[in-house]
């Protein structure tokens, strides 16, 4: 293998904010909080420094207590983390978003965030309910706010220095399109579901050519089978190469200049996910080839987290 120290460091460029996200990021969508604190622990040992949570995920005291602990061992500091998380669609009025991401911030434990999303575009009906629904088990919307509303208040959080920066997830080009022209601070990142499955080239470029960060997450097919991770493709080159079908589709998706999330729940797997190393470019080439089109978790379409247990 060529060159196995570059995409594991590799850091992308924000338009906003300090500092760079690191391409290779942790997600803690883990719904057991004793599993959540040990993964999390693992993945700061294994070399992950960046770190994706939510509001809605439920689990971030647990994270926290995991950074903390490794904050407090002192091989680590603050400035070399990149923690994120998200505001939940019940919180898009422009009141709630202040004192939603202050209650993130005080579960994690932290002073400041890198960077906070809007979890979706789709605002549900405000309150304690997470999930709110009528009796048919439908969606109660709020028709009352739109996406710029919240995207204003997101901004403010930037002006008032808690916030490095801020940006969307689980939005459409349309969409994006729409909040980045009216945006007094554009977004700085763009969370979607992306693989070679669903490479999503045409938000991609957009994402590219105004320099907003693309981060995937789903990067192997959240390990639902058969799947990826046994694609006849990326086995084939997995054995050519001699990495495993996990780092081969994380390293294709940091080479194609994406950040990724990938959710690692042992040690072993841990190191493993970070372990990777630039592809030849053949198998970069053969992966961008691959024709299957499949969207894992429709949340793009409802704001219903697909997922979430
Ligand atoms: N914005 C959104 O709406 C949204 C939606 C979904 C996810 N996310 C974020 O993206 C993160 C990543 O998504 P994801 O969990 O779907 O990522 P993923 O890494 O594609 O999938 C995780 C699954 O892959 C398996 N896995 C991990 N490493 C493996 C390896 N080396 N070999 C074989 N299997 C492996 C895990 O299995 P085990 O459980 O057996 O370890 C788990 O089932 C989430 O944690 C969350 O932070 C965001």
């Amino acid at each position: 293998m060529i060159d196995s120290s570059d995409l594991r460091m590799k850091r992308i460029p924000l338009n906003h904010g300090i500092g760079q996200m690191p391409a290779l990021g942790f997600g803690t969508l883990i719904p057991d909080p004793a599993v959540t604190i040990a993964a999390t622990r693992d993945a700061l040992e294994a070399g992950f420094r960046h770190f994706d949570c939510a509001e809605r995920y439920g689990n971030e005291r647990e994270v926290g207590r995991a950074l903390q602990a490794g904050l407090a061992a002192g091989r680590i500091a603050r400035a070399d983390l990149f923690v994120t998380t998200k505001l939940w669609n019940t919180n898009h009025r422009p009141e709630r978003v202040e004192p939603a991401f202050e209650a993130s911030l005080d579960r994690l434990g932290l002073e400041y965030l890198d960077l906070y999303l809007i979890h979706t575009p789709f605002a549900f009906r405000p309150g304690d309910d997470q999930d709110p629904r009528d009796q048919n088990g439908n969606v109660f919307y709020d028709r009352d706010v739109t996406l710029l509303d919240t995207w204003k208040a997101m901004e403010s959080l930037v002006d008032h220095g808690k916030c490095r920066a801020i940006g969307l997830s689980d939005i459409t080009l349309n969409g994006l399109l729409t909040i980045y022209e009216s945006a007094r601070i554009k977004p700085a990142v763009v969370q979607v579901e992306s693989h070679p499955y669903l490479p999503e080239a045409e938000l991609l470029e957009f994402c590219q050519g105004k320099g907003v960060a693309f981060l995937a997450f789903a990067p192997l097919g959240h390990g639902i089978k058969p799947g990826l991770l046994e694609d006849p493709v990326i086995s084939a080159i997995a054995a050519r190469v001699e990495k495993t079908s996990a780092q081969v589709l994380l390293a294709w998706a940091v080479q194609r200049g994406t950040a990724v999330l990938t959710t690692p729940k042992s040690a072993a797997r841990a190191r493993e996910n970070f372990d990777i190393s630039t592809l030849p470019q053949d198998a970069f080439d053969e992966i961008n080839r691959i024709q299957t089109r499949q969207r894992l978790n429709q949340v793009v379409k409802t704001g219903v987290p697909g997922f979430i247990p």
